[in-house]
């Protein structure tokens, strides 16, 4: 279950040209199960009209303070105090000076005044206006008084110009607000590690030899332990997918890269997650020049012969200076083609882990490049837990649950 379930979330639209975006935002909110209370400024209304959004989030929409009926009026202490989280996207020049100053001239402004729930601020506007001392400083003083400010992207502005100032996609605003939700959940204060995607093992300038993973089971996992408080690092191998919000990722293509990261954010960290599909072998010299055809030498002059030398295996080298990480859990995953129960319980004792999570790779709904997973956990109780074919982040929330209890037992 998303985080965002039944999670009640104050959007304040203000007067960008990014003002249309918001309506995405809210969408993606409500169907994540939000309940969405939407604030438009006066200036906002120019762009768009609450009539949108009331469409989406089947909720009023409140743009005037001092409306005839004093509804609004009344209603901006009951928001300010049922609120989970208040997000302002677009934030403007002028509205983050109103905030920033406490002006409270309008039912945003007065909504974030009252509110002790978490603000989140995403700035979006023309690059000059950003980039002004005062903007600067009234980012600056919200950023000190607590807000969490989500950094605008650098791109075409509405200008036409190149500059920083974009409003970030509705993903990256969902994962600001998803980890913000979920900052005391049962993850909260844990440091864990998360590995993800393939490897890849040079030959030659030019060429590789590397694996089907594409992380995403990887990244849910990352994305899963931040909506439930966690402080998260994402050790992410070969994959196209983009860095959630709010996770600390370092890239590690090799699998000797991914062993020195690994062991180094290991280090006063409460689990780590091996989801990352790490070669076995790698080749025992990298060509210098790209191989030729022609400078391949055979006994018939036609094959290529490679030899290859096992890579160090990260799990079980954990295992083996244990004094070194005290208390780490470690979740290893065994991605199989055949017989998945004995491979799954053969590497929980060989690598000394405290849960494996076994797939079969060979079944279409399952492994690589899906976006669901069947899997088995063998935990190390002796216990055994056979999932139904479940979404990637279903699969996740499952192996924190694991997590989570064995923590409490430590
Ligand atoms: N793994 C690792 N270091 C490696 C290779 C794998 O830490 N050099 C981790 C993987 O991230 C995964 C688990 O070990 O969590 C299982 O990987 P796998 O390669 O399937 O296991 P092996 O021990 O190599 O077993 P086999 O060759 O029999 O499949």
């Amino acid at each position: 279950m998303s985080v965002l379930q039944g999670a009640r979330i104050v959007v304040g639209v203000a007067g960008g040209i990014a003002a249309y975006k918001a309506a995405d935002l809210v969408s993606k909110l409500v169907q994540a199960g939000a309940l969405v209370d939407v604030i438009l400024t006066a200036h906002a209304r120019e762009f768009v009209t609450p009539l949108t959004f009331g469409a989406l989030s089947q909720r009023p929409v409140w743009a005037d303070l001092w409306e005839p009926t004093g509804m609004a009026a009344a209603r901006h202490i009951e928001l300010a105090a049922a609120a989970q989280a208040l997000l302002v996207a677009p934030a403007t020049a002028n509205t983050i000076a109103r905030l920033a100053h406490g002006l409270a001239d309008d039912m945003l402004a007065a909504v974030a005044l009252a509110t002790t729930a978490p603000l989140l601020i995403a700035p979006a506007m023309e690059h000059h206006m950003l980039q002004h001392p005062a903007t600067q400083a009234n980012l600056a003083l919200l950023a000190a008084r607590g807000a969490h400010i989500i950094p605008p992207e650098t791109g075409r502005l509405a200008s036409g110009e190149i500059g920083t100032g974009r409003l970030p996609e509705t993903a990256t605003l969902l994962g600001a607000l998803r980890q913000v939700v979920g900052r005391g959940g049962d993850l909260a204060g844990r440091r864990v590690v998360v590995t993800a995607g393939g490897t890849q093992e040079a030959l030659d300038p030019v060429r590789y030899i590397g694996n089907r993973s594409s992380g995403r089971q990887g990244f849910a996992l990352a994305e899963a332990a931040r909506d439930r408080g966690a402080q998260v690092t994402l050790i992410a191998g070969a994959t196209a997918l983009p860095t959630p919000y709010g996770v600390t990722r370092i890239d590690a293509l090799t699998a000797a890269a991914m062993r020195a990261a690994v062991l180094a954010a290991c280090v006063e960290a409460d689990a780590l997650v091996m989801s990352a599909a790490v070669a076995d072998f790698t080749p025992i010299a990298v060509a210098e020049h790209k191989i030729k055809k022609r400078e391949v030498a055979s006994s018939d002059g036609a094959d290529l012969v490679l030899r290859l030398q096992r890579t160090p295996d990260i799990l079980a080298d954990l295992d083996a200076v244990r004094a070194q990480y005290p208390g780490l859990i470690r979740v290893g995953f065994a991605a199989e083609t055949r017989e998945v129960a004995a491979a799954g319980r053969d590497k929980l004792a060989r690598k000394g882990l405290d849960l494996v999570v076994a797939n079969d790779v060979s079944q279409p709904d399952s492994g690589f490049g899906s976006a669901t997973n069947t899997v088995t956990l063998f935990h190390k109780d002796g216990r055994t837990e056979a999932l139904p074919s479940l979404p990637k982040t279903a699969v996740a929330a499952h192996i924190w649950d694991a997590v989570v209890a064995l923590l409490a037992q430590r």
